[in-house]
């Protein structure tokens, strides 16, 4: 019976659109309206209402822990068995579009709703969850519930992060409601879980392939730079007299650019400065100050840690060169992280039977699966996405169908799992 089961697409993709209202922009230049719920603003707290909302319609029974991660609870017929855990996140990028994360929750809510139209228990129970801050784009680190969860990171380390204007994790969290007061780490992990999302990138697309069978995550590296130079007026500063942090920063930027052509760390290598601040700021004043971020992303541990050396070193160079002060502090580091061959065996055995091509695929952005990956059997599941996978901008976008086929196949490998047997 339970092979039978599907989602109502339709429904999935109503909820993607009415989740994705909150927090919505209006981007002038993409004629496109974008999504901004930053975490624990007040967009994210209307999101975050929202879906716990949608969570208590369907039956559930919610939870709230003390990093404000969020877990509904479906009960099982076996209901001392750990549950089977599907989630992502609903925070977003301020300029972000309405799939990231969202289709992860909605999609294990869409199960829920199917499960209960079917009048269908499964064996173990069932958990939908979304984690707190998964994006890291304000607070400087990503997938921060979800590393709390399963302890890579401390309560009171993530309690004391800060945003750029000095407001804190714990007292943001407090102010949107969800400080809860459940333990934060999950002591007795979930039997599996499962995370279905789109690629955020064009290689399924292009190769014309249904579903994503993910095989694991790539290592990911952040620095905040500060570059400490001299302010001075722009007219009348020799060149040779300048202390400009800005051009310090330029030079970082272009060796990241001259190190990924180089070969030398794999022809996988990423590198961003995305965040570029100077100060003060002026057309007519050296900048005397910047602070920058630095995103590196390696799908090869080995070459990871060469290209981190490498431009750390350069970090000094930059420093004599231009006379400068360079620090820096590493914001988030995970290393690559594989999945579960059991979960990439049940996702491309379910592609299959529901008549949809599957390719094995590396994941480029970070997700909460690599958190739980450290602590139970785990896995995704990932959709195309059309505009070259465009993610992080307003114009990302899937269709309803390649929606719906990635929460059936999360559905029927989550079924999969929640008919096992065996110890709690
Ligand atoms: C999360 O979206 C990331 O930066 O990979
Ligand atoms: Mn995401
Ligand atoms: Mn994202």
């Amino acid at each position: 019976m339970t092979q039978n089961l599907s989602i109502n697409a339709d429904r999935l993709y109503k909820s993607l659109d009415t989740l994705g209202a909150i927090g919505r922009y209006h981007d002038a230049r993409l004629e496109l309206y974008g999504v901004n719920r930053l975490a624990l603003t007040a967009g994210d707290a209307e999101g975050r209402r929202h879906v716990v909302e949608k969570m208590r319609a369907l039956g559930l029974t919610v939870t709230i822990d003390r990093i404000g991660n969020v877990y509904a609870r479906r009960r099982g017929h076996d209901d001392t068995l750990r549950p089977v855990m599907i989630g992502s996140h609903i925070d977003s990028v301020p300029t972000a579009g309405r799939f990231d994360g969202c289709l992860g929750v909605l999609g294990g809510l869409e199960i829920v709703a199917a499960l209960n139209d079917a009048g269908f228990t499964t064996r173990r129970p069932l958990v939908v969850a979304f984690f707190t801050d998964e994006e890291g784009c304000r607070f400087g680190t990503d997938m921060l519930g979800s590393a709390v969860a399963t302890g890579r990171i401390a309560l009171d380390a993530a309690y004391g992060l800060k945003d750029r204007d000095g407001f804190l994790v714990r007292d943001e969290l407090a102010k949107i409601g969800f400080l809860g007061d459940a333990n934060e780490h999950l002591t007795a992990p979930p039997h599996a879980y499962v995370e279905c999302h789109i690629e955020q990138g064009p290689i399924l697309r292009a190769k014309g392939v249904d579903i994503g069978v993910v095989e694991g995550v790539q290592a990911i590296s952040w620095h905040e730079v500060t570059i400490v130079g001299k302010s001075a007026h722009a007219g009348t500063t020799p060149m040779n007299l300048r202390a400009d942090a800005g051009v310090a920063a330029a030079r970082i930027n272009l060796k990241l650019r001259e190190m990924i052509a180089s070969g030398a760390y794999g022809a996988e290598m990423r590198a961003t400065m995305g965040a570029i601040t100077p100060s003060p700021g002026l057309v007519n004043i050296v900048p005397g100050r910047v602070v920058a971020s630095v995103d590196l992303r390696n799908p090869d541990d080995a070459a990871m840690k060469r290209a981190e050396a490498d431009i750390i070193t350069f970090y000094g160079d930059v420093a004599r060169d231009e006379r400068v002060e360079v620090t820096w502090r590493q914001t988030a580091r995970t290393p690559v992280v594989p999945f579960s061959k059991s979960v990439q065996a049940r996702v491309a055995a379910a592609a299959a039977r529901r008549g949809l091509s599957s390719a094995a695929i590396i994941s480029g952005a970070g997700h909460d699966a690599q958190e739980m990956a450290h602590i139970t059997t785990a896995g995704m599941v990932f959709v195309p996405g059309e505009y070259d996978g465009i993610s992080h901008n307003p114009r990302e976008f899937s269709t309803r169908e390649q929606c719906a086929n990635g929460v059936n196949v999360l559905f029927d490998v989550a079924l999969s799992f929640a008919d096992e047997g065996g110890a709690p």
